[in-house]
């Protein structure tokens, strides 16, 4: 257990939690009651407080605002059958988001403020995460730049929040997805790799033209020749393809996906073949015409495992098998890992 840093708690006088329906949890629209709100000035992180749920007060010159000097981070919390409140990897999220503070010149956040701040979180706000199936509590930290300031240097001054909100699943459904060859997510020594505010922003334009043709999401190549399968932007891919399990390598345009990472683990304690290597889409356009695809899916915290249905090439889909045992099969285990009704191997979960 990491050792509690003292904050100054102010409560809310109205709990919304009454107004919350945990049969139907859009996610990421219900916010729970309290925030933690730390600030970084003169070189040290101070002013550690949980307070009421609410708007922030920031300067119309704000950088982040001008310049997406921001990072963030999700994780999820699981509520056991005996009541128990179980986080999913947080010293995980606590190291990447260190990570990505590096490459955006972000001050690092010690891991035991991270972790000493979400546990105090979670406790004011233990009556948030839901037990229903298909539910947890999303963890969501974020640090931005903070100075009023219409010019361009890493900012002197930075906020660093962690909200939450009771969610249900990102996506409900298998999804259909589009390979995209013309638009660019990350090229090498860029900020793929970064859990920064504007790969998101980037992504969007292509995103909202491939929801025009249908599909749900995109597949995104490399950036330089747009030959090769790399993330989705909201999950890593994962590919069946014979008896292998094959992903993108990670380096500096992919992210390095927590989900992504318990997968291959799971696979290969498994005894499954696992690759972490590029595979071209040529490749895969050939799998899926032989059939040697037989599974497809996605890996990430807000995603979970999501299962592919569809994948849009230069105009033609193919459809994948409607069977899909191995991501079927590494959900529930993951799902039953969470929430502490398996057996914890490799120590993923952290117990409030
Ligand atoms: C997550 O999986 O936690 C993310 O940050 C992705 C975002 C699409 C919600």
């Amino acid at each position: 257990m990491t050792e509690t840093l003292a904050f100054e708690i102010k409560k809310t006088k109205q709990s919304r939690l009454p107004e919350l329906d945990t049969d139907n949890i859009p996610f990421g629209k219900v916010y729970s009651d309290h925030m933690f709100v730390a600030e970084y000035k003169n070189g040290e992180w101070n002013d550690l407080r949980i307070e009421p749920y609410g708007n922030l007060s920031i300067s119309p010159a704000n950088a982040t605002l001008h310049y997406a000097q921001s990072i963030f981070e999700g994780l999820k919390a699981y509520r056991s059958k005996s009541g128990d409140i179980l986080v999913f990897r947080p010293q995980a999220n606590a190291q990447r988001l260190n990570v990505s503070a590096s490459r955006m010149c972000v001050p690092q956040l010690p891991e035991e403020l991270f972790m000493s701040a979400m546990t105090e979180l979670l406790k004011v706000d233990s009556g948030w995460i839901p037990d229903k199936d298909g539910t947890s509590l999303y963890i969501r930290p974020v640090i931005f730049a903070d100075d009023p300031y219409v010019g361009i240097r890493p900012s002197e001054t930075y906020k660093f929040l962690i909200f939450t909100c009771p969610v249900g699943a990102y996506y409900s459904e298998p999804v259909s997805v589009k390979i995209e060859t013309k638009y660019t997510r990350a090229v090498a020594g860029g900020v793929g790799y970064a859990k920064t505010a504007g790969n998101y922003a980037a992504s969007l334009f292509p995103a909202v033209q491939a929801q025009k043709e249908g599909y749900d999401q995109l597949i995104w190549t490399d950036g330089q020749t747009h030959e090769f399968i790399e993330e989705a932007g909201t999950m890593n891919l994962l590919f069946l393809i014979g008896d292998t399990l094959i992903t993108a390598p990670t380096g500096d345009s992919i992210l390095n996906g927590i989900t992504r990472n318990c997968v291959l683990t799971l696979a290969r304690d498994w005894g499954m073949k696992v690759k972490e290597e590029r595979l071209s889409v040529k490749e895969l356009i050939s799998a899926m015409e032989t059939g040697e695809l037989k599974e497809a899916f996605g890996a990430g915290t807000a995603a979970t495992i999501a299962q592919i249905r569809r994948i849009g090439y230069a105009g033609k889909d193919y459809e994948l098998p409607k069977e899909r045992p191995l991501s079927q099969k590494l959900f529930n285990a993951l799902d039953k890992i969470k929430k502490g009704e398996q057996e914890d191997k490799w120590g993923w979960v952290y117990k409030i």
